[in-house]
C-alpha cells in the first residue's frame, strides 16, 4: 500500500489535499467525514476489559466500514497498541492511504488524573492549568490520541446542572482565561506541537443554559447574555488557535444548535475567521431528526454540512453515510462537501499522520507512567483547593502536637472518587485517597478510620457504567447503625476529625443533574453525630458544584473545598491540612444556600434599591452561602487604595489601575487579587460588578507586593441588544481590587466621548 507524499509547505498540503479530493467517490468523501465511537477494550457483553491487543469484543460494523476505506476518524480508543491496530486497518482498507484521526475525552487527564476542571478553574492561576493540560496532551498523544473534545467551556449558573463540573463556573472573564490556558496546555501553541493534540472548545453554544440544569434540555439565551456570557470563552479559544470546536446538543432559542447557521457560518466562521474543523457532539446531526427539524437522516445530514459541521460524531446510523443520495437530491453541493472534507485532511496532514500514522508502544508505556506527570498532577490539586472556613486556625494541623486523628466517610478512601467523572484510562492502584494522602503525612500521629456509612448506590444507568470501577458498589455486610456508631466512638477519643463529605462522582458529570444540591445519603447525620462528640471536626468537601454545607458552616470549624482532586488528590489534601501549602483556591461560582435560589450570580443586574435584594425571599437570606472568587488563607491580606493613573480616558485609550497586597500574616502565601468593575450608567443597564482582571501572586509574611491591571475598550465594551453591537459607553466607571466580588468598587474613572 503506498502512502502519498509528505507535503512540506502549505502548497504541497494543498497539493496533496486537492489531489486526494479529486481521487475520492462521493461515499469516501462521506467517510471521511464520519467518527465513530470504538470501545476497543471493553467488551460489551460483560462491561470488562479485554485482554491487552484482543480486539474482538468490537462490534462488526465499524471494522467493515474501516475496511471499506469509509472511518474519517474513531474515538474513545485509548490504548497505544488499539490505536496501532486500527491504524493499520484504516490504511489497509483506504486506498488513498488516509489515516485516521482518533479524538477521545481527555478532559483532566488520560492516565495521571488531574483534578476535574472546575477545580482547575478554582486555581485562578492560567499557567497550572496549561501545565496541567499539557500533561494530558503528552500522554495522549504517545497512546496515538490526536485530539481531545476538551476543554468544555460552556457557562453555566446553575449548579443542578451535572456539567457544571467539566466547566469554568459562571464567569465569562474567568471562563475566557481558563478556556485559552487549557488550548494552549493540549495544542501547545496555534500549530499543534510535538507530543500535544488538538482542543475542541465546547459545546457551541449556550448548553450550560439548560432550561431547569436538565442536561439536553432546550436553552432560551436572550442577545445580550449570548454575546456577553456564553460566547467569550469560545471566542478566547478560537484566539488561542483551537483546532476544532464541538456543536451542542440542545435547542438554542428553537434552532438545534448543532444545525444553526447563524452560530457555525455568522458566529464561528465568518465573524471570529475559525479555520479549523466543527465536529458534532455525539449523534447530534442524526438528532436533528429526532428534534424534529429535519425530515430524515438524508435531510439532518445535509443541514449539518450546510452549516459547517465538517464531521458527524455517530455511536450508530450516521446521517453522513446519506450525503450522497443528498448530493443526488440536490440538497447539498459537492463542492460543499469538500469544503469539510479539505478542512478535516488538513487537520490530518499537519498532525503529521501521513508521515507516522503508528505511535511507538514502548514509548508510551513510559510517558504514561512517568512521575513528573503525577507531581504536576499534585501541585495543581493543592493550587485548587479552597478554605471555605477556619475558625479559631484550626488548619492547618500540626503533625506533631496532633494525637490522633479520625478520618471519617466512605469518600475519604474511595480511589474511584477521589478522581471524579469523566476518566476512563486511570489506574487506581496509584490514587491516593484523602486517607492514604493523611496516613503518609501525618508521622507519629495515630490515624484511624471508619467509613460510618455505606456509599450512595447508583441511580442511572449510564454508557459510563460499562469502564471498569465507574459504578459503585454496595457493600456487603454493612450494618449501617453499628458502622455509625463506631464513626462516632472513633470521633470521639480522637483529638480531631476530618470528614469527607460530597458526592459521589457518578451523581455529577453528564447526564447526571440533580433537583437538590443537599449532601446525599445519611452524610448530613453522620456528620452531625460527629459534632456531637465535641471534638474538633475538618470537613473536606469532594464535589463539582456548590453543594448545601449550611448546617457544617454553621457548626464546624474548619471547611476545605478538595473538589474531586485528582490521581494524587490525598497526597495534595495532606499538604493542605497540614499546612506544607497555603489554600489559595477562589470559587469560580456562586455558592447558594439552598438550590431554590438557582440561578445565583454574582454579575447580575439591579432593578430595585440595592437593600431590598437581601429580602427577596421570605424563608432565605438572598445572599449566597459563599460568594464568587471567595476563598481564604493561612494567611491574611490587606488591600491598599486602589490608585488609578488617570480619571479619564476616550474610549480608546486606556487606565492602569495598581493596589499594594500587604500580607499581614505569619507565613508566605498566595492570594489572588480580583479587580471588579461596574458601569454606572449608559445605553444599557449593566451588572453590579463584573470581573476585569486576577493575578495570583505569593506574597512573603510582611511584605507587601503590588499588583496592577489595565482596563481599556476589550474589558469595557459590551454587547448592546438594542444596538445590535459592541459599545463603549461614555460614563463614570468604579473599580475596586479585593480578595472577592464582595469587594467594595471606590474608585472611579470616566469615559469620556
Ligand atoms: C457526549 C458529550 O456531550 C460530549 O461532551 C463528549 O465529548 C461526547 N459525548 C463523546 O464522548
Amino acid at each position: 500500500m503506498t502512502t502519498d507524499a509528505t507535503p512540506s509547505s502549505v502548497a504541497a498540503e494543498g497539493e496533496l489535499v486537492e489531489r486526494l479530493l479529486g481521487a475520492m467517490t462521493i461515499e469516501e468523501k462521506a467517510g471521511q467525514l464520519t467518527q465513530f465511537f470504538y470501545f476497543a477494550d471493553i467488551d460489551p457483553t460483560t462491561a470488562h476489559e479485554t485482554k491487552d491487543g484482543d480486539l474482538s469484543a468490537q462490534p462488526a460494523g465499524v471494522d467493515a466500514e474501516l475496511a471499506a476505506g469509509r472511518v474519517g476518524s474513531l474515538l474513545f480508543v485509548r490504548k497505544a497498541h488499539a490505536t496501532n491496530h486500527l491504524q493499520r486497518l484504516a490504511l489497509q482498507g483506504n486506498r488513498h492511504g488516509i489515516p485516521v484521526l482518533f479524538g477521545f475525552d481527555v478532559i483532566h487527564g488520560l492516565r495521571t488524573i488531574l483534578p476535574v476542571p472546575i477545580a482547575l478553574a478554582a486555581s485562578w492561576d492560567p499557567d497550572v492549568i496549561e501545565r496541567g493540560q499539557a500533561v494530558a496532551a503528552r500522554e495522549a498523544r504517545a497512546v496515538g490520541i490526536h485530539w481531545t473534545f476538551a476543554p468544555m467551556v460552556d457557562i453555566t449558573r446553575d449548579p443542578r446542572w451535572g456539567r457544571i463540573i467539566e466547566g469554568a463556573g459562571e464567569d465569562p472573564f474567568l471562563g475566557a482565561a481558563v478556556a485559552a490556558a487549557q488550548v494552549r496546555g493540549f495544542q501547545g501553541g496555534r500549530d499543534v506541537a510535538p507530543e500535544h493534540v488538538i482542543a475542541g472548545p465546547k459545546h457551541f453554544a449556550g448548553y450550560g443554559f439548560a432550561v431547569g440544569g436538565r442536561d439536553y434540555d432546550e436553552a432560551d439565551v436572550s442577545d445580550s447574555q449570548m454575546w456577553n456570557v456564553v460566547l467569550p470563552p469560545f471566542k478566547a479559544a478560537v484566539d488561542a488557535g483551537a483546532g476544532n470546536i464541538m456543536t451542542a446538543y440542545m435547542n438554542l432559542n428553537g434552532v438545534p444548535a448543532s444545525g444553526n447557521a447563524w452560530l457555525m457560518d455568522e458566529v464561528l466562521r465568518t465573524t471570529w475567521g475559525f479555520e479549523g474543523f466543527i465536529v458534532s457532539d455525539a449523534m447530534a446531526v442524526h438528532n436533528l431528526r429526532t428534534h424534529g427539524f429535519a425530515a430524515d437522516l438524508t435531510e439532518a445530514g445535509a443541514r449539518a454540512v450546510n452549516v459547517g459541521v465538517d464531521l458527524e460524531m455517530a455511536i450508530f446510523d450516521p446521517a453522513y453515510a446519506h450525503l450522497p443520495e443528498a448530493v443526488e437530491q440536490g440538497m447539498v453541493s459537492v463542492e460543499t462537501i469538500d469544503e469539510c472534507v479539505r478542512r478535516v485532511l488538513r487537520a490530518k496532514i499537519r498532525l503529521g499522520l501521513f508521515d507516522q500514522p503508528y505511535v511507538d508502544e514502548a514509548r508510551a508505556a513510559e510517558v504514561l507512567a512517568d512521575p513528573a506527570h503525577r507531581e504536576v498532577a499534585r501541585v495543581a490539586a493543592e493550587r485548587t483547593m479552597v478554605l471555605l472556613k477556619n475558625d479559631g486556625g484550626l488548619l492547618p494541623l500540626d503533625a506533631t502536637a496532633v494525637g490522633s486523628i479520625a478520618v471519617i466517610g466512605p469518600l475519604a478512601d474511595s480511589r474511584r472518587d477521589t478522581i471524579g467523572p469523566w476518566v476512563f484510562d486511570f489506574d487506581l492502584d496509584e490514587t491516593v485517597t484523602v486517607l492514604a494522602g493523611i496516613r503518609a503525612r501525618a508521622g507519629d500521629t495515630t490515624v484511624e478510620y471508619a467509613p460510618g456509612i455505606r456509599p450512595a448506590k447508583r441511580r442511572n444507568a449510564s454508557m459510563f457504567d460499562m469502564f471498569p470501577g465507574n459504578s459503585p458498589v454496595d457493600p456487603v455486610d454493612f450494618d449501617d447503625d453499628a458502622e455509625l456508631q463506631r464513626a462516632v466512638d472513633l470521633a470521639a477519643r480522637s483529638d480531631v476529625a476530618v470528614l469527607v463529605l460530597g458526592e459521589w462522582q457518578h451523581m455529577i458529570g453528564e447526564g447526571a443533574s440533580r433537583s437538590t444540591l443537599e449532601l446525599p445519603g445519611r452524610q448530613l447525620e453522620l456528620l452531625q453525630a460527629v459534632t456531637a462528640t465535641g471534638t474538633p471536626v475538618v470537613v473536606l468537601v469532594l464535589n463539582g458544584r456548590p453543594l448545601e454545607i449550611n448546617w457544617a458552616v454553621d457548626h464546624v470549624p474548619a471547611i476545605l473545598d478538595i473538589w474531586y482532586p485528582g490521581t494524587q488528590g490525598g497526597a495534595a489534601v495532606a499538604n493542605v491540612v497540614f499546612g506544607d501549602v497555603s489554600p489559595a483556591g477562589r470559587l469560580p461560582f456562586t455558592w447558594p444556600r439552598s438550590s431554590g435560589q438557582v440561578p445565583m450570580f454574582y454579575a447580575h443586574t439591579i432593578s430595585h434599591e440595592p437593600g431590598n435584594q437581601h429580602r427577596r425571599y421570605w424563608d432565605v437570606d438572598g445572599t449566597p452561602l459563599f460568594p464568587f472568587g471567595f476563598g481564604l488563607s493561612y494567611s491574611s491580606f490587606r488591600y491598599g487604595a486602589v490608585e488609578l493613573d488617570r480619571t479619564s480616558i476616550t474610549a480608546d485609550e486606556t487606565v492602569t489601575v495598581t493596589v499594594d497586597v500587604t500580607n499581614t500574616g505569619s507565613r508566605t502565601a498566595d492570594e489572588v487579587a480580583q479587580l471588579y468593575v461596574h458601569q454606572t450608567s449608559g445605553t444599557a443597564s449593566r451588572p453590579v460588578k463584573e470581573l476585569k482582571g486576577f493575578r495570583r501572586v505569593a506574597i512573603e509574611a510582611g511584605a507587601t507586593g503590588q499588583v496592577s491591571f489595565t482596563l481599556g475598550r476589550a474589558e469595557l465594551c459590551y454587547w448592546n441588544a438594542a444596538a445590535r453591537d459592541w459599545v463603549v459607553d461614555a460614563t463614570e466607571f468604579r473599580v475596586g481590587v479585593g480578595g472577592d466580588s464582595t469587594v467594595t468598587l471606590d474608585a472611579s474613572f470616566r469615559v469620556e466621548r
